[in-house]
């Protein structure tokens, strides 16, 4: 599998350090707060496990679930799969992502989760391509940026695959040209 990719992006230990440093953030800045922490099926599954052990405050977890992706390419559209369990009226909601793309998913979630009377909604993204952004949007808290390269791993994945290894690496261009 190894020869899948053309390097490793972020390592087991940086992620380590990556969720120490967020969950010491979020604690601070939601100690007083209804924190209800939406990790974004399938992809934000993995960072989302690790986020919340370095979260100390009071926190209730959810899912949902939509779909923008098909192979490497976003198809600019997004449909919902999977709602929400909890009403999140009064909570203050932090969107976890895997990674912010072009950005259409998560305005399109803000948007949606805005109309249900949430306190405040935020968004942590494990990785952000900033560059590659296609509408005006910013992550209020950030792992890491990397550039506009198509990485696999760490909840990420190409055609479902991938998703189980422990570390971030850019998908080599032969698997998928
Ligand atoms: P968006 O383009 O910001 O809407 O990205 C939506 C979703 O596409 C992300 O949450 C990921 O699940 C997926 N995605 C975007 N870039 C990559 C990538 O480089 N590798 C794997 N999945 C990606
Ligand atoms: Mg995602």
């Amino acid at each position: 599998m190894k020869k899948d990719f053309k390097e490793i992006l972020v390592t087991e230990q940086e992620i380590k350090e990556i969720c120490e440093r967020l969950g010491k953030e979020i604690s601070r800045d939601y100690a007083d707060k209804k924190l209800l922490l939406v990790s974004v099926l399938k992809g934000g599954v993995v960072f989302m496990a690790d986020l919340m052990r370095n979260i100390t405050c009071n926190c209730m977890i959810d899912f949902l679930s939509v779909s923008s992706y098909s192979g490497v390419k976003t198809t600019g559209h997004v449909a919902f799969k999977k709602d929400l369990d909890i009403n999140p009226e009064g909570c203050d909601i932090l969107i976890v992502e895997d990674i912010l793309d072009s950005g259409i998913t998560l305005t399109y979630l803000k948007k949606v989760l805005m109309d249900r009377n949430a306190n405040s909604i935020k968004v942590c993204t494990f990785l952000d391509k900033p560059t590659n952004h296609k509408v005006e949007i910013e992550a209020d808290y950030v792992g890491k940026v990397v550039p506009d390269e198509f990485v696999v791993g760490y909840g990420l994945d190409y055609n479902e695959k991938y998703r189980n290894l422990p570390f971030v690496a850019v998908l080599a261009p032969e698997v998928y040209s």
